[in-house]
């Protein structure tokens, strides 16, 4: 027989997953119910609104894709875009290059701006690269977790209408933890996962859509010929190449009930109870808590000697940097804090694989415990490994959560 399904216990202390919220595992292994029970039928649209809430905004397409974050960026892109179609990303990052990996899959013409990793961009840059491409979409990440950066974006919505584009934002690793005003910021379209600040599981992307994208994804409507009723008439506009990714169909299956996917029952339970969470501590909360945990951390990595990565006015709240230390083997340490502290961490992609860690400071683990535990055997690790370290971060960590306290 295979083992049954026990896993060790785990620290998730890397930029996600992270241990989910024990209330999102309880939501998780509440009994199925059939897509169209009257009370999951009411759940859907609970879920609706509270994601509506926590995406700041009253768009009526806010939906749930199934499958994990680029779920949602994949059936965006393949809905709105049609082959030749200009889509303009400005790249800070790993998570910058998936965007347009997704978008020339659509047979976009794609076209970027660089951005050296360890920054963000300025106003001029984007508006520059607006009035030189006239691109239909615009698509950035808000956070691309492979730095660590957090792109503004105030401005951003605005700035794309008045040069005619659309403003897609994949706001995965910020949502819950960073602020994320999807109407007074005019942002298009913004897709997210569970796993990072709504301390949930990877499987279902929260996606919210404006009214003038819906309109245009809805003119695409070829429903499958096996539910057209007698007489239907397809929408004018070229079908959409993806039917599990198709947002014609899936809002019609949200709000009118038309049968397309069978709901991932476990995955929507999941992703109402995150919301829940999260609108019950409100977001401002929960925006001053990731702030406070990494802080807290970032205080006691440095008083390790360790040397933080990236422009400091522009770090996401919820996950660090830190330049691994010249005198120890990163992926040592790495391995070392796994096996014996049962505490996980990342190193990063492309030019800062091996040369960064990444901690993260989010939902369930944005809390004084982990982040602590996380400094002890970090420093316990370095010093195992041989690094003379001025301090073990604890005493510093401490006094700014104490300070915090008085
Ligand atoms: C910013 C960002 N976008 C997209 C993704 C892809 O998410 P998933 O692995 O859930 O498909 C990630 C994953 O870490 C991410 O950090």
């Amino acid at each position: 027989m295979p083992f049954s399904i026990n896993p060790p216990p785990r620290l998730l202390m890397g930029p996600g997953p992270i241990n989910a919220d024990p209330r999102v595992l309880r939501a998780m292994s509440a009994p199925m119910l059939g897509q169209y029970d009257p009370v999951f039928r009411r759940m859907m649209r609970e879920t609706q609104e509270l994601y509506r809430q926590v995406f700041q905004t009253e768009n009526e397409s806010t939906v749930l894709v199934d499958g994990t974050a680029r779920a949602g960026i994949e059936a965006i892109f393949v809905s709105v875009l049609c082959p030749g179609d200009v889509v303009l990303v400005p790249v800070f990052g790993r998570f910058g290059q998936l965007l347009c990996e997704i978008a020339s899959r659509c047979g976009a013409d794609v076209r970027t701006l660089q951005a050296e990793w360890g920054t963000v961009f300025d106003r001029e840059t984007i508006e520059a690269g607006l009035r030189e491409h006239r691109p239909k979409l615009l698509a950035i990440c808000q956070g691309d977790t492979s730095t660590t950066m957090c792109q503004p974006l105030e401005w951003l919505g605005a700035l794309c209408h008045s040069y005619g584009a659309l403003c897609y934002v994949d706001a995965t690793a910020t949502v819950g933890g960073n602020q994320l005003a999807v109407a007074d910021w005019q942002l298009d379209a913004v897709s997210v996962g569970l796993q990072k600040c709504l301390g949930g599981a990877a499987g279902i992307s929260p996606i919210t859509l404006s009214d003038s994208v819906a309109e245009l994804i809805k003119s695409r409507m070829h429903l499958e010929a096996g539910i057209q009723p007698v007489g239907y008439v397809p929408g004018s506009g070229p079908r959409i190449a993806s039917n599990y990714f198709d947002l014609a169909m899936i809002l019609g299956y949200w709000g009118q009930g038309v049968n397309h996917h069978t709901e991932a029952t476990s995955m929507l339970y999941a992703a109402h109870e995150c919301a829940r969470i999260l609108v019950e501590e409100g977001l401002p909360a929960a925006q001053e808590r990731h702030r406070l945990h990494s802080r807290a951390l970032r205080i006691g990595l440095e008083s390790m000697g360790l040397r933080l990565y990236g422009d400091p006015t522009h770090r996401m709240q919820n996950i660090t940097g830190i330049y691994v230390p010249t005198e120890v083997d990163g992926e040592k340490v790495r391995s070392t804090l796994l096996a014996e502290f049962g505490i996980e961490i990342g190193t990063s992609f492309g030019p800062l694989a091996g040369v960064i860690w990444r901690i993260g400071t989010m939902g369930y683990n944005a809390q004084r415990i982990p982040v602590l535990q996380t400094l002890a055997c970090l420093s316990a690790t370095l010093r195992l490994l041989g690094m003379k370290l001025p301090s073990d971060g604890i005493p510093e960590a401490l006094h700014e959560y104490q300070s915090q306290d008085s």
